[in-house]
């Protein structure tokens, strides 16, 4: 049985002429402990894949089977739930909440998960460390930089354990030391064994992962093992 499978995966938006076909037939398989790169130009589909696979929206048509079961059949409380045990997922713009905390950030997934609280004060703590943020957890998001931000956002991510973390352009905001720093952190979650995939534009971040899947409107054009 693969981890993770896309079967004939199709994605439309909007109707009649407004009709976009933003993914056409999409066939990956994906094995435990891949480090994976998307490529592709702008607006080829790359968001609308990592989105399905992360659970956040469904596709049109085909199916999406994680270790055995069917998410492309889910409602919606369903996703949520396979979300907060299984995805980790991080955004170019961190999604911080800025009127909560980096502790309360990092602490929501917990909470959603039904967590008490001295375990999730154990867990905030141990993220924090692990992201160099110990000393900013009573701070609000707008208070850190770029960089801080983003551990943030990857910490809150980490937060339930997740088996998959996916990056969308995680370090379109960021400088390029910044972002080598974010990137070490990825390849040592992906050594530790999690499953990690991360859109980019950057071929250099591209070449550092051990697969690449190029997209081209909405389709796989290349897909090639680097290691
Ligand atoms: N919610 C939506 N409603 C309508 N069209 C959408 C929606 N989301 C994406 N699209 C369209 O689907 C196509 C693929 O978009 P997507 O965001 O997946 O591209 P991308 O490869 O991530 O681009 P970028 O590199 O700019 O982030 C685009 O034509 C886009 O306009
Ligand atoms: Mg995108």
């Amino acid at each position: 049985m693969d981890f993770l499978e896309l079967k004939n995966i199709c994605k439309t938006f909007g109707r009649g002429e407004n009709e976009v076909k933003a993914l056409k037939d999409i066939n990956i398989k994906i094995g435990k402990g891949e480090l994976i790169a998307i490529t592709g130009k702008s607006g080829c589909g790359k968001s609308t894949l990592l989105n399905i696979i992360g659970g956040l929206s469904l596709p049109s048509s085909g199916a999406y089977i994680f270790e055995g079961s069917k998410i492309s059949s889910y409602n919606q409380n369903e996703l949520a739930s396979f979300r907060n045990r299984n995805i980790g997922f991080v955004v170019q713009s961190f999604a911080l909440i800025n009127d909560m905390t980096i502790f309360d950030n990092i602490a929501l997934p917990l909470k959603y998960a039904g967590k008490k609280s001295f375990e999730i004060n154990k867990r905030v703590k141990e993220l924090t460390d692990k992201m160099e943020l110990s000393d900013k957890t009573s701070f609000f998001p707008s208070q850190l930089s770029g960089g801080q931000c983003q551990r943030a956002s990857i910490a809150r991510a980490l937060a339930c354990n997740p088996r998959v973390f996916l990056a969308d352009e995680p370090t379109g905001a960021l400088d390029e030391q910044t972002g080598k720093n974010i990137l070490n952190i990825f390849k040592s979650l992906n050594e530790g064994g999690m499953t990690v995939i991360i859109v980019t534009h950057d071929l250099e971040i591209a070449s550092m992962c051990n697969r690449r899947i190029e997209m081209k409107d909405g389709t796989i054009f290349n897909d090639y093992n680097l290691k």
